[in-house]
């Protein structure tokens, strides 16, 4: 039994039956789909990011055209939903307007089926690409989701037309098997130190979904900021919100506002991670309400990049009823499993008042339903194996605490995956206390062997945090992560052995006509051989070489 036959047997009833109804009506003198001849295409050279774990080549392509339209689970909206959202995104890019789950009885079409397979796993996926059909197979909606953005990379940005009289964008046939290695594949923007506001983080949450990446960690107070509203403590926002490096005017989220990216990002099947740094990193809340550090002083605001000066009075009881009011608050709009904590870099807390006020913190979150993340200095302190340590330092000592405890680790050692670490000494924005990272340095390392103190089991996965001190427009932004977020995208999805750098490479260059669609500012790295984009196919085509 072919691969192909062996998936349909498992299809649903009602999309076999549509099967079945286009083979009968191809044996029927009903008028039939055009046949094109198609150039030859090789799928396993796809420039897709991440790599998938398995592909196997076959000569037959799949012509997207007019003739094509999306057919998904009936009866199941979360399917219907992403393909709608491919749809979407194929009239916007190839501008070719395909229907979802057209009424079959009117017109012939050639199908892209979303067929719901238990017994996969969660973000798991497979696609059968032939010349009549592409099946992609999930167990849920976010594993078709996954996959959607495979076939999406596998759509040329440039129709054929040379093999019919209108429009042809030809995709490779094949079959691809595809997982993540991590469950957690994550961005982190640090919206305190500069604002960006939503539109700007929704671009982001674009391009992370085109590379498969799910978590998005919003560093939403700090020193210089506080970003969201909180209704109970309005002066966050009024006083705190007001400020950031520099001495610009910030700004901050209104609850609609964080909802509405909340909603964004959960229609990308990424999950928001709000943190609220404490307690270090509190200016800005004590500039609001002095009372939080129990110093009698009212801060100034503060503008400047100095760390660890700042503390909350660990001791006062309305400091915790502070802090239970804001976890409530931004507890009640994140549907996401996580709330960070920060801890970082409180140099200002003697080291017995921080572990007093993190063993107070993490129940409270706990409290409003949330898993504790902090920074790697939340690992020194005895805590439950729930709370997640995120390794960001060189020094061991604390993430190797943090895994004797059982602890799961987020993986963001900052001379490797902080993309605000200059690319080399002429970059013009980020920082290098760290290291400078250039593109091909942020690829080559392993998350799972990084270090001898975190066994494999241990990690949860991977995240590229991007402090915002040097950065405040979105080209910056974007000078400074892109390219190098992909690749932590394809660390996070694609198993070690699948990966390398003279291979990636030549997959990241063929990502130009995606940047330059959604004109992404992104460093051009000497490292890369970077081409025209307008020459380039996702897929290498040997005939039209
Ligand atoms: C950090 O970079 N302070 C987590």
């Amino acid at each position: 039994m072919s691969i192909l036959s062996r998936r349909i047997s498992k299809v649903s009833l009602p999309i076999l039956l549509f099967l079945a109804l286009g083979f009968l009506s191809g044996c029927s003198r009903e008028p039939k789909l055009p046949e094109l001849v198609l150039p030859e295409t090789d799928l396993a050279s796809a420039a897709l990011i991440p790599k998938p774990v398995r592909v196997v080549n076959k000569p037959a392509a799949f012509p997207l055209d007019h003739h094509t339209a999306i057919f998904t689970e009936m009866g199941r909206d979360a399917f219907t939903g992403v393909g709608l959202f491919l749809s979407q995104e194929i009239q916007k890019t190839q501008n070719l307007a395909i229907p979802v789950n057209p009424d079959s009885s009117t017109d012939l079409f050639r199908g892209i089926y979303l067929i719901q397979t238990p017994g996969m796993e969660q973000e798991q996926y497979e696609l059968a690409i032939s010349s009549d059909s592409i099946l992609l197979r999930s167990a849920t909606a976010e594993g078709a989701f996954r996959g959607v953005q495979t076939l999406r990379q596998l759509i040329p940005h440039i129709s054929n037309d040379t093999l019919a009289e209108y429009p042809v964008w030809v995709i490779p046939g094949g079959t691809i098997q595809d997982e993540p290695t991590f469950e957690y594949r994550g961005g982190m923007l640090d919206v305190a130190r500069h604002f960006f506001d939503i539109s700007d983080v929704k671009k982001y949450l674009d391009i992370m979904a085109y590379y498969k990446m799910n978590y998005l960690h919003l560093h939403l107070t700090d020193d210089q900021g506080w970003r969201i509203e909180i209704t109970s403590w309005p002066k966050l926002t009024e006083i705190g919100g007001q400020t950031e490096v520099g001495g610009e005017a910030g700004g901050y989220y209104t609850q609609e506002a964080y909802k509405e990216l909340v909603a964004y990002a959960g229609d990308r099947y990424i999950t928001i991670v709000p943190e609220v740094d404490m307690p270090g990193h509190t200016n800005a809340a004590s500039v609001s309400y002095p009372f939080l550090n129990g110093n009698g002083k009212t801060p100034k605001p503060y503008t400047g990049m100095r760390v660890g000066f700042s503390t909350l009075d660990t001791r006062k009881d309305t400091v915790y009823q502070f802090i239970d009011d804001v976890v409530r608050e931004i507890s009640a709009l994140t549907p996401g499993p996580y709330f960070h904590i920060g801890g970082d870099e409180s140099h200002a807390t003697p080291k017995a008042e921080y572990e007093y006020f993190i063993k107070r913190v993490v129940p409270i979150v706990r409290k409003y339903g949330k898993i504790p993340i902090g920074w790697d200095e939340v690992g020194t302190v005895s805590l439950d194996a729930d709370v997640v340590a995120q390794y960001w330092q060189q020094d061991k000592a604390n993430v190797a605490r943090a895994a004797e405890q059982g602890m799961k680790i987020l993986m963001s050692p900052a001379k490797k995956a902080y993309l605000d670490m200059s690319y080399d000494s002429i970059s013009k924005f980020g920082l290098h206390w760290a290291a400078y990272i250039p593109v091909d340095s942020a690829y080559t390392w392993s998350p799972e062997t990084y270090s001898s103190e975190i066994p494999r089991a241990a990690i949860l996965g991977v995240e590229a945090p991007l402090w915002s001190e040097t950065i405040s427009t979105i080209a910056e932004l974007e000078y400074l992560a892109f390219p190098r977020l992909l690749g932590y995208a394809e660390l996070g999805w694609t198993p070690p052995a699948e990966r390398s750098w003279e291979d990636y490479k030549m997959r990241l260059i063929r990502q130009t006509p995606y940047f330059k669609r959604l004109d992404i500012q992104f460093y051009p790295s000497q490292r890369v051989p970077w081409m025209e984009a307008d020459s380039l196919l996702p897929w290498h085509n040997n005939r039209t070489k």
